[in-house]
C-alpha cells in the first residue's frame, strides 16, 4: 500500500482546518507497529481536538482519532504478528502522536491491546475510550462497595454522552436497579431509560443551594460532567458513598467543604483511561466479552470518514446522543 485516505487537522489562517488527504506511510508518527484500520470512534476529547484553542493538540498537521481497532500489517515487536486484530485506546493516540481517523496508523507497540478472541473489531470500537473509562469507573464504584444485591441508588451524570451512556447500559446489564441518568434534554429522556435508567433528572430542576450537607440522596454516583454539578452533588452523597470523576464537559472547578469527608464518610476516586498501564488492559477488555457482554447491543451511530466532521460539530452543539463508530475502510 503506497498511499492511504486519513483526516488531517492542519492551522490554516488561524482556524483549525480538517482535510481529507492521500498520505503515505511517511507522514505517520513513528512506532513500531503498522495497522490496517478498520474502525475509529468519536468522543468528547476528538471534538475538542478539533477546536481552536481545544487545549487537546499543540502541533499541526496531526491525523486526528484517539481511538482504533485493525489487523497488523507489519510489526517490528515480537508480542504482534502480520494479521493479528488488535485496538488501540488513550496514550497520546491523536494528540501528539498521529491517530485513528486514517486507513493506515503506526503505532508503538506499548500502546497496543490484542483483541480480545471474541470481541470483534466493530465491538472495540463500540466500545472504544469511553466504555473503557465507564468500565473503570463501574470498577472503581464496585471497590467502594456497589452490589446490585442492595439495589442501591445509583447516579450517572451526563447519561446522554458515550461514557454516560454505556456507564447506564452496563450498570443496568449487571442487575443494578436503581440507576437515574442526569440529563439536559427532553428527547434524551427515552434513549436514557431504554439503556436501563429507572429514574431520569433534569439538570435544569436541580435547586443549588450552599449548605455543606443536604438529605442524603445517592448511594454511588458515575459524574462524567464535573464542574460546578458537583457543588450540587457532593452534599447529597449518603454516608459511605463513592463517587467517581471521569469528565470536565460541564467545567473544572468546584467547591466543596470537608464535612461530606469527615462526617459521611464520602470518597470522590478519580479515574482516568488515557495513561492507564498497559498491562493491565486486557483483562479489562475481555470481561466486555464475558458478563458484560450487552454492552456491545447499545444502539450505534455508524460513520464513514467523510461524516467525521458533522458529527463532530454534533458533539460540539450537544445534540449527539450516545456512541458514533467511523467505518474506515470503504
Ligand atoms: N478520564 C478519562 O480517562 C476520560 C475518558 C473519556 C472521557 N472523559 C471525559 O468524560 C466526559 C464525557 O465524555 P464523552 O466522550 O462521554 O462526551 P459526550 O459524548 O460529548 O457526552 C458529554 C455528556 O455530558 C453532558 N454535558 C455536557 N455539558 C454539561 C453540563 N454543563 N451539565 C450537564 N451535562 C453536561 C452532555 O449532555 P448534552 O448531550 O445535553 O450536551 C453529554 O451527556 C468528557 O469530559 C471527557 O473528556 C474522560
Amino acid at each position: 500500500m503506497t498511499q492511504f485516505k486519513a483526516l488531517v487537522l492542519n492551522e490554516i489562517s488561524n482556524e483549525v482546518v480538517c482535510q481529507r488527504q492521500s498520505l503515505t506511510i511517511d507522514n505517520l508518527s513513528e512506532g513500531e507497529v503498522l495497522i490496517r484500520v478498520a474502525y475509529s470512534s468519536l468522543n468528547y476529547k476528538d471534538m475538542l481536538a478539533f477546536q481552536k484553542n481545544g487545549g487537546i493538540i499543540r502541533k499541526y498537521p496531526l491525523i486526528p482519532g484517539i481511538d482504533l481497532s485493525g489487523t497488523v500489517i507489519s510489526s517490528c515487536a515480537e508480542r504482534f504478528k502480520v494479521g493479528q486484530e488488535v485496538l488501540v485506546t488513550g496514550f497520546n493516540l491523536g494528540i501528539t502522536h498521529s491517530g485513528g481517523l486514517s486507513e493506515v496508523a503506526r503505532v508503538p507497540a506499548e500502546w497496543i491491546v490484542p483483541l480480545p478472541e471474541r470481541m470483534s473489531l466493530r465491538d472495540a470500537m463500540v466500545i472504544g475510550t469511553a466504555g473503557f473509562t465507564a468500565a473503570l469507573s463501574v470498577l472503581a464504584l464496585e471497590k467502594g462497595g456497589m452490589s446490585a444485591l442492595e439495589a442501591p441508588k445509583i447516579l450517572v451524570t451526563g447519561a446522554s454522552g458515550g461514557v454516560g451512556s454505556i456507564a447506564v447500559k452496563l450498570l443496568s446489564s449487571l442487575g443494578y436497579s436503581n440507576i437515574t441518568g442526569l440529563i439536559r434534554k427532553p428527547y434524551q429522556e427515552e434513549w436514557v431509560r431504554s439503556l436501563g435508567a429507572s429514574q431520569v433528572v433534569y439538570t435544569n430542576t436541580l435547586e443549588m443551594s450552599s449548605k455543606a450537607l443536604e438529605k442524603q440522596e445517592y448511594h454511588f454516583v458515575l459524574d462524567t460532567v464535573g464542574g460546578q454539578l458537583l457543588n450540587y452533588l457532593i452534599p447529597r452523597l449518603y454516608y459511605g458513598a463513592t463517587m467517581t470523576l471521569c469528565g470536565n464537559a460541564g467545567g473544572l472547578k468546584f467547591e466543596t467543604t470537608v464535612l461530606p469527608f469527615i462526617l459521611r464518610a464520602v470518597k470522590l476516586i478519580g479515574i482516568d483511561s488515557v495513561q492507564y498501564p498497559i498491562m493491565e488492559r486486557s483483562a479489562i477488555w475481555e470481561k466486555f466479552t464475558q458478563n458484560w457482554q450487552e454492552v456491545t447491543e447499545i444502539p450505534i451511530n455508524e460513520i464513514k470518514l467523510n461524516d467525521v466532521v458533522k458529527t463532530i460539530e454534533q458533539l460540539k452543539q450537544g445534540n449527539h446522543l450516545g456512541r458514533t463508530i467511523v467505518k474506515i475502510q470503504d
